[in-house]
């Protein structure tokens, strides 16, 4: 594996793998890898030449400092799981490498309705941030295919939004399943924040996803939603959405709509960790 952390070397070795015709799959991280990302990395393996990782914590993109200095970093580990999945690039950039001269001169884009709701009323800017820096890292890597999980489902609607917007029309946005540990926990960096006790009761958001989706034929989803709130409240989480939505445009919904494609998110906190997930219904 080849490690830059300068721009014009990484430009230069994609411009020279461009020329050898190698087609380019991008995995844009934020490290502290684990299982989900590798999946990520395998796929872009798979339908690519060249498999290129960024690691780069995006300051941008979070609306909540503290959440920015706790965000848990471990470069040497990600090295190494990087290695051994076989990914031949990562981009490993300084804050001032992307950002030379502070963030406002660095182009953002405007999602509209997807940055009103849900991640995007609860974080006010965090989109404009991912917006920018995957804007950043897309007109550096200039991949064939861009690999994202679907953990983070209106994040990969916001890409798949970004793209057209950027005039990259070519530009394939792969959304990949979500990896899940053996109880059902969508895998994600802040877990490794969690209390062993915290742990142990964080799988209840992937059980009320497992309720919401299967209650659609018999149930009216404001009850299912209350019973969620209610469990979640009741192993220590503070809810701040449990929301059934448009899978295709995220237009919420008050109730199950047949003959439509859902998606079913909650986001919620334990303690000053906060997670996420979404299952598809
Ligand atoms: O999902 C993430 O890890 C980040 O939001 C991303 C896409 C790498 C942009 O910083």
């Amino acid at each position: 594996m080849v490690i830059f952390k300068n721009i014009n070397d990484i430009k230069k070795y994609i411009s020279l793998k461009k020329d050898e015709e190698r087609s380019i799959g991008f995995i844009p991280t934020m490290g502290a890898l684990h299982a989900g990302h590798i999946s990520l990395i395998q796929k872009a393996k798979e339908d690519n030449t060249l498999s290129v990782c960024s690691i780069f914590v995006n300051p941008t993109q979070f609306n909540d400092k503290k959440d920015l200095e706790k965000y848990p970093v471990s470069t040497e580990a990600d090295i190494e799981l990087l290695l051994n999945a076989g990914c031949d690039v990562l981009f490993l950039p300084s804050v001032n490498e992307i950002y030379p001269d502070g963030d406002s001169n660095f182009k953002t884009y405007d999602f509209g309705y997807l940055d009103t709701i849900l991640e995007g009323a609860q974080r006010p800017g965090h989109f404009k941030g991912v917006g920018q820096v995957v804007g950043r890292l897309l007109e550096i890597v200039e991949p064939d295919n861009l690999y994202i999980g679907q953990k983070d489902y209106q994040q990969c609607m916001v890409l798949k939004k970004l793209a057209p917007m950027m005039g990259l029309n070519d530009l394939n946005v792969i959304i990949c399943p979500t990896a899940r540990e053996a109880d059902g926990l969508a895998m994600s960096s802040r877990n490794r924040r969690l209390t062993e006790p915290q742990r142990v009761v964080a799988a209840v958001i992937y059980q009320c996803l497992v309720s919401i989706q299967s209650k659609k034929q018999t149930a009216q989803f404001d009850v299912v939603k209350k019973e969620c709130e209610d469990l979640l409240a009741a192993k220590g989480f503070v809810t701040e959405y449990v929301a059934l939505a448009d899978a295709r445009d995220l237009t919420l919904l008050s109730n199950y709509k047949k003959d439509t494609p859902m998606v079913a998110l909650i986001a919620a906190r334990i303690g000053d960790i906060r997670l996420i997930d979404n299952m598809l219904v």
